[in-house]
């Protein structure tokens, strides 16, 4: 880092005045919490208690043999409780919370999975929690918002924007302003104001750290590449957290929707459509035009359509350390329905983002190479897309059927 919250110029803090003190209270806290190894100890207990760490890291044999190149593992997120890596923020956060002696938590959520895992912290806490989630995300992840109101969370649909992750995000701020004597705001990507980025990425770092232990245990030796898909950059810093110091070639992958040339993609780090700018409290690429006003996005994937990214991995791009590249709406669903077909294993959009652009690169692989995949979540809060996707007649059927009862 060069100065506070500054990666290669990315990151900063640009916040309204009134919430300088809530800041520096959970900079504090944060640091405290950092310097103190009984800190995360504790964590380490609730994840191996509450949540299902370390997850395995499985070898894909018959991917493996289906491309005839690299040999392929598949680090296994979708294991958390709630389904993804989301699980391993929020149970952090929540510590800190108790901590700073709050009693209420806000969150935003794009695919649902960080919204489940933050009310689910909350119930288990004992924290009231308010959950925005853009309208269209709403309509896109059905599952989880149902979920969320189950766990007791109250879910607000932002109308705002494109109705999107980043129009819950400044609904998320607005309510922070108004109530940060009382409330915590449960950040979800490693994107936002400092300390965020270098929070949630070392929450995340745990999945790394693992992985790392695990393939040399499997291989006694390092992977050549590693691939996370890339919506604010917290499951890739995660990954790429345990194998910074390594020879090994750090990937992340980002919605290259319905293609770069297309316009309607998000990506930010491997198109040449993203600029630098300053928003939503922090210094990142963003997709914007001249005037900085904020593009709508475009992915199959609700937790992979934002406008900004991590500056951290800004940074990682700028200084050379990791690659970044698109994978297309269709590549992503062939890769669900291989993964799904070879390996019995039913990876998030997301995810199959990172499975996606593995799967272009593992054949031209030499066999003794290694590579993981970071399979950030699991499929089943994508039912409705993925059947739209198939126009799967009987899943349609069931739906038609699903509605005559309740009109009935
Ligand atoms: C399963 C899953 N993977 C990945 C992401 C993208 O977020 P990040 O880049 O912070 O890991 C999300 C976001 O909602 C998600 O639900």
């Amino acid at each position: 880092m060069d100065k506070r919250g500054y990666f290669s110029g990315f990151g900063g803090c640009f916040i309204p005045e009134i919430l300088n003190e809530t800041f520096e209270e959970l900079v504090k806290a944060y640091e405290a919490a950092k310097a103190d190894p009984a800190f995360w100890q504790e964590y380490i207990d609730v994840m191996s208690n509450y949540s299902c760490r370390p997850t395995p890291l499985t070898f894909a044999e018959n991917l493996t043999n289906h491309f005839g190149g690299a040999r392929i593992y598949i680090k296994r997120e979708d294991l958390n409780h709630t389904g993804a890596h989301k699980a391993n923020n929020v149970m952090g956060q929540g510590l800190l919370v108790k901590r700073m002696g709050k009693k209420r938590v806000i969150a935003e959520t794009g695919a649902g999975q960080h919204g489940v895992a933050t009310a689910t912290m909350a119930a288990r806490m004992g924290f009231e929690c308010t959950i925005y989630m853009g309208e269209e995300d709403v309509e896109r992840q059905r599952p989880n918002v149902f979920w969320m109101e189950r766990l007791g969370a109250t879910v607000v649909p932002v109308t705002d924007g494109s109705r999107t992750l980043k129009d819950a995000i400044n609904e998320a701020f607005r309510d922070w302003v108004s109530n940060m004597d009382t409330t915590h705001y449960v950040l979800g990507t490693a994107c936002g104001p400092h300390p965020f980025p270098e929070m949630v990425a070392w929450f995340q770092s745990i999945i790394g750290i693992e992985a790392r232990k695990q393939i040399l245990e499997h291989e006694g030796r390092l992977p050549k590449s590693v691939y996370a898909c890339v919506g604010g950059g917290s499951n890739a810093m995660g990954l790429f957290s345990g194998f910074m110091d390594d020879p090994v070639e750090l990937v992340g992958v980002e919605a290259g929707g319905k293609g770069l040339d297309s316009g309607k993609h998000a990506a930010r780090l491997s198109s040449k459509d993203a600029s630098v700018g300053v928003a939503q409290g922090y210094k990142t690429y963003f997709l914007q035009d001249h005037d900085g006003q904020m593009k709508d996005t475009h992915s199959i994937s609700a937790g992979l359509d934002y406008v900004g990214v991590s500056p951290i991995l800004a940074h990682l791009q700028a200084i050379g350390r990791a690659r970044f590249e698109a994978a297309t709406d269709a590549e992503v669903l062939e890769a669900v329905t291989l993964t799904m077909r070879k390996e019995g294993l039913i990876p998030a959009l997301e995810s199959s983002h990172a499975f996606a652009q593995a799967f272009k690169e593992a054949p031209s692989l030499s066999k003794d190479d290694i590579v993981i995949i970071n399979q950030s979540g699991r499929g089943d809060k994508d039912i409705f897309t993925v059947a739209d996707a198939f126009n799967d007649p009987a899943w349609k059927e069931f739906i038609k059927h699903k509605a005559e009862q309740y009109d009935a």
